[in-house]
């Protein structure tokens, strides 16, 4: 099931550039919440200081509170925060020497599953949820870079969904593949939200009118505006949000 995310005061650097300047956020469990704003406004820093990516850049410092249901992400053991806080990026990115099959399973050998049945059905249910199965099921140990990307990036989302996470984390996860597949992917978001937290970052407004249940307005760091998706988009509080939706800058 998914969990939610608190958020307080949280703060970001590379070196001395600060780049998340104290966000405070409740992220709803079971619910799809987009991050949106202009290029270079934190999104990502933000999605990546959630899973303490953000720690592992040269460079890279975070203050501030996150809390997954009760736990404090920053008191938990950093690699048990990336499998319960899924992540998935813009370019799909599968482990290109192993099979189809290997790239989903990777993460269940690596935690110590090695029950081969077990595997197995853990790797069907994976690729159904990402709706991937049919289209790979009779080639599951065919290389994983045959795929196309849209199949690629189905891979990647079955991949995290394998270690049965508690949250999604997606960084424009669309926005290198084409009209079809950025419909299946956001199809496939929508499906999955009944049992895990997703937040995506997107570029795309339509995308997130069209997928998320809230949206949040960041810009220079800071957190604008966050609230139902339809009142954002419809009757934004902040003249920034508004200006930013209307496209008058961004
Ligand atoms: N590895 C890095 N080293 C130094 N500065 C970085 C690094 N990555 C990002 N930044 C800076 O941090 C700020 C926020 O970047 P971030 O990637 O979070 O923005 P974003 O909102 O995701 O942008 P985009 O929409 O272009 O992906 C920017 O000023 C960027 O230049
Ligand atoms: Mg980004």
């Amino acid at each position: 099931m998914g969990q939610s995310l608190h958020v307080r005061d949280l703060k970001a650097w590379y070196g001395n550039h600060q780049t998340l300047r104290g966000i405070s956020m409740e992220i709803p469990e079971n619910r799809v919440t987009a991050i949106i704003g202009p290029s270079g406004c934190g999104k990502s820093t933000f999605i990546r200081c959630l899973n303490r990516l953000h720690e592992t850049t040269p460079q890279g410092r975070v203050e501030g509170k996150v809390q997954l249901g009760d736990a404090d992400v920053y008191e938990m053991d950093a690699v048990d925060v990336r499998r319960v806080i899924g992540m998935v990026f813009q370019k799909p990115n599968p482990f290109p020497t192993l099979s189809i099959y290997d790239n989903v399973a990777i993460g269940l050998k690596l935690g110590g599953m090695r029950d081969k049945s077990a595997q197995f059905e853990r790797v069907e249910q994976s690729l159904r949820m990402a709706a991937l199965w049919d289209e790979v099921k009779d080639r599951l140990h065919r290389p994983a870079v045959a795929l196309s990307g849209g199949q690629q990036q189905r891979l990647c989302i079955a991949r995290a969904l394998a270690v049965q996470p508690n949250v999604l984390l997606m960084d424009e996860p669309a926005s290198a593949l084409d009209p079809i597949s950025t419909a299946r992917i956001e199809e496939l978001v929508l499906s999955l939200k009944e049992n895990y937290t997703i937040v995506i970052v997107t570029h795309n407004m339509q995308q997130a009118a069209r997928v998320a249940d809230k949206t949040a307005f960041f810009l220079n760091g800071e957190l604008i505006e966050f609230g139902d998706t339809t009142s954002l988009f419809t009757r934004p509080q902040d003249n920034r949000t508004e200006d930013y939706i209307t496209g008058r800058f961004g």
